[in-house]
């Protein structure tokens, strides 16, 4: 089945969404949630998509089709606990809403419909844009791996990780935007 929020459909990533997924991963903007990583090839995304017991989810907007963003998690626990790998959205269209947007509507089915009760991800300390991403969705900070990124990786590099995780009753859905899509803009 798909997942609709009020401006994206999340549907199962196709293989030819890879050149798509290929390029949010050697954006440039992509630095602060991957760090500096030698250029990503197709077949590689290829392979990150085909990963046994992966899912990978494309985040498509409604208005034109255009795929916006990717979203990729595994389930463990008796698949009551999903494990996000990646939360990834074009460069054109961050600040909108569109993050929160998806990843509340796929939290919403997983905790109201799947029957999941946790969901666990890890994000860079200053990614200050993620981590507001997932406060705002009730996510909170269990623990943080310490000076996991090497001296220099990047500039103004915080070495640390935080471990985040938000259990069903925890949940904060997102509210309709009525109409305005620049909201989030101007951060
Ligand atoms: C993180 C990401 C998925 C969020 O999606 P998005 O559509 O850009 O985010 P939203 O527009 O829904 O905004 C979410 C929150 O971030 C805030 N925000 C927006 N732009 C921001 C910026 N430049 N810096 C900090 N916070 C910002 C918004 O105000 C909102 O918080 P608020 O409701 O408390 O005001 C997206 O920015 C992205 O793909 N980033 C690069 C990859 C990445 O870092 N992934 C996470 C890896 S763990």
């Amino acid at each position: 089945m798909l997942i609709h929020s009020e401006r994206l459909l999340l549907r199962a990533a196709e293989d030819t969404d890879a050149p798509f997924v290929t390029a949010l991963f050697n954006a440039d903007e992509s630095v602060i949630a991957y760090g500096p990583h030698f250029p990503v090839s197709t077949r590689a995304t290829l392979e990150k998509l085909h990963a046994p017991r992966s899912v990978s989810m494309i985040a498509q907007r409604l208005e034109d089709e255009a795929p916006a963003g990717l979203i990729r998690f595994w389930l463990s626990w008796g698949d009551t606990v999903m494990n996000v790998d990646d939360v990834i959205f074009s460069a054109e269209y961050r600040g909108s809403g569109y993050g929160r947007e998806a990843l509340g509507a796929l939290l919403d089915h997983f905790f109201r419909r799947w029957g999941g009760r946790r969901v666990e991800l890890q994000v860079r300390s200053h990614n200050e844009h993620a981590v507001r991403t997932y406060k705002g969705l009730g996510f909170v900070e269990e623990g943080r791996r310490r000076q996991v990124v090497p001296p220099g990786w990047g500039a103004d590099t915080d070495p640390d990780y935080l471990l985040m995780a938000l259990l069903a009753d925890e949940f904060v859905p997102p509210k309709p935007r009525g109409g305005d899509s620049n909201e989030h803009q101007g951060h």
